[in-house]
């Protein structure tokens, strides 16, 4: 079975964008794949957080996943943090990577402009994002469009090595769905819908009660037009919440446009709304749920069990390769 691994960091509440472009993608690979997925909690302190609020996170993103269908007896979930492997392949694989090549990273020059200080750990983040693919071998890692650039480096590091140390690490494939794999902002389609963005108004998150998301959707930003047509180049927000319309709704893009042809903008928020609650409402009760049960300890200490063997023997084979004396 071939492997499949991807994160999420518990840095703020998981929006509609982490469940369209990732979260949705795990589940349907649950079925036919070894899976791995994780809370990534040490790439979360690559910038501040408030110790309470990481905790809360954590716990809170893995009862999402598996609300949102995520089995833990097929898959295996569990915290980065639990599993020390990860860190220490991260700075192996950190001494084989170029400053040129952090510094060309998207996501950190979105993250460090205009700040005096940038901590260290969100430059060298690649470099740990890589070790956590790297240390299961995984064949293919779901993502949203924004980590196309981090994935392209962990090709390159797998690739490094193997040509320095030989043939060891699988060369891992992006997995990237074709619709949603951007979920723009709700007042700014220029921007990616993002947890951290500070305009409540911007994200609509996986918690959201129903109001609240109805009341997003009636202010997202349209344009001054009347078309519900999808157009990236033209009409960016409509096209956005067309996107979301269809993979909450399993209506196809063309089959919206004929359904609100002649229609104003009003009625297709309406009905946007409903069909994102109606998606949400089953995810937030079996979120309570799990919460309430207290069981989710149980489900990350398992996962990372299951999965610490993997890693360690990956971690002791990497140092093996690199030459470090290996106890006996
Ligand atoms: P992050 O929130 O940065 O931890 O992202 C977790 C996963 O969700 C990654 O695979 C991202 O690519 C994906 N993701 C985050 N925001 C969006 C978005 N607005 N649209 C689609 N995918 C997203
Ligand atoms: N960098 C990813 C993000 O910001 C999170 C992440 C960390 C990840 N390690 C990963 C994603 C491994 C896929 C595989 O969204």
């Amino acid at each position: 079975m071939k492997k499949v691994l991807s994160g999420i960091q518990p840095s703020g509440q998981l929006t509609l964008g982490n469940y369209i472009g990732a979260i949705q993608n795990f589940v349907k690979l649950q079925e036919t794949h070894e899976c791995f997925f994780m809370v990534v909690d040490l790439h979360a302190i690559t910038v501040p957080q408030d110790p309470a609020d990481l905790r809360e996170q954590t716990e809170s993103v893995a009862a999402l996943f598996i609300a949102a269908g995520i089995d833990p007896s097929k898959a295996s979930v569990f915290a980065q943090s639990h599993v020390p492997a990860h860190a220490e392949l991260g700075w192996l694989l950190t001494t084989l990577t170029n400053m040129g090549e952090l510094e060309r990273m998207t996501q950190f020059k979105d993250k460090s402009e205009g700040k005096d200080s940038v901590g260290a750990g969100l430059f060298v983040y690649p470099a740990l994002m890589a070790a956590d693919i790297l240390v299961y071998n995984a064949d293919l890692v779901p993502v949203g469009d924004d980590q196309k650039q981090h994935l392209e480096l962990t090709r390159d590091l797998a690739q490094r090595f193997n040509s320095r140390y030989g043939d060891y690490f699988t060369v891992p494939e992006p997995y990237i769905p074709k619709v949603g794999a951007r979920i723009m902002s709700l007042d700014d389609a220029s921007k990616k819908m993002s947890k951290s963005n500070p305009n409540a108004g911007s994200a609509i998150k996986l918690l959201d009660p129903p109001d609240v998301i109805r009341k997003k959707i009636s202010r997202a930003t349209t344009d001054s037009g009347r078309e519900i047509k999808y157009n990236l180049a033209e009409k960016p927000e409509v096209s956005n919440l067309m996107s979301i319309y269809s993979l909450c709704s399993g209506m196809s893009l063309e089959e919206i446009e004929a359904k609100y042809e002649g229609q104003m903008y009003g009625g297709f928020k309406k009905d946007l709304a409903e069909h994102v609650v109606a998606k949400l409402e089953p995810l937030q009760t079996k979120y309570n749920e799990i919460r309430s049960s207290g069981t989710i300890h149980e489900i990350l200490k398992q996962g990372a069990e299951n999965v610490s063997e993997i890693a360690n023997q990956t971690v002791r084979d990497v140092k093996e390769r690199m030459g470090f004396l290996m106890p006996r």
